[in-house]
């Protein structure tokens, strides 16, 4: 029990211990710019040549599921996801997650994904998956897929494909090829394949 700095009522403890000095709130169209900036630095120019981009080509990131953290009024990092089907299920790609260089190591990027994480969840998404190092993303539940299990459509290390479930059993239910779930915006052939 604490008591307000005032010394009267007793406040009930604080529901979360920590508290940061930034806020995560969802991404507005306006931030759009400086969160490309953001990714930009954080992946360089190769990013548009990886696989997990081939999945986002023509399609919007999934609505509502966009967060930003802002400090100071300054973009700190930003997380979006992309809707995807794995073989006939729909699941999540997480990613791009980016957080200013030199504000790394605080808290933010693990803050950004627990409420991109929740916000699924709340939003009805059974699972989630990603391409990206083991270590670090385990912080927030993800664990490597079963090799073969899952296939992206380019060249991906097997042991960076991870998924993290938001419903029991859901990453059981995702076997088959990676594909783009709608496009939005064709950008080649608007027959071309959703792969
Ligand atoms: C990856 C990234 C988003 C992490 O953001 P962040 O705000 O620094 O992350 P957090 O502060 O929440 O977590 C930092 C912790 O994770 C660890 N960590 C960071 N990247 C890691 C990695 N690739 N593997 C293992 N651990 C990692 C840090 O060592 C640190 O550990 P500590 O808490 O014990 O000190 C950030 O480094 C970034 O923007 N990188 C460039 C873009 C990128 O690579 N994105 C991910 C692609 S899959």
């Amino acid at each position: 029990m604490i008591r307000s700095s005032d010394g009267g009522h007793p406040m009930k403890e604080p529901k979360e211990a920590v508290r940061h000095p930034w806020t995560i709130r969802p991404e507005r169209p306006e931030d759009a710019p400086l969160v490309e900036a953001l990714v930009a630095a954080g992946f360089g120019p190769g990013r548009y040549a990886k696989t997990a981009y081939r999945l986002r080509e023509g399609v919007a990131p999934e609505a509502g599921l966009s967060f930003v953290a802002v400090e100071n009024g300054i973009l700190r990092g930003s997380v979006r996801f992309w809707p995807v089907a794995v073989g006939a299920e729909k699941s999540l790609l997480l990613g791009p997650l980016a957080v200013q260089s030199d504000q790394r190591g605080r808290g933010i990027g693990i803050d950004l994904m627990k409420t991109g994480i929740e916000a699924a969840k709340k939003a009805g998404w059974k699972s989630i998956i990603l391409v990206g190092d083991a270590p670090y993303y385990a912080r927030v539940g993800f664990a490597p897929l079963p090799r073969g299990r899952v296939k992206f459509p380019g060249p991906v290390d097997a042991g960076r494909i991870l998924g993290l479930a938001l419903a029991d059993g859901a990453l059981d239910a995702l076997a088959g090829p990676v594909r783009r779930a709608r496009i939005d915006e064709p950008v080649c052939a608007a027959d071309a394949p959703l792969a």
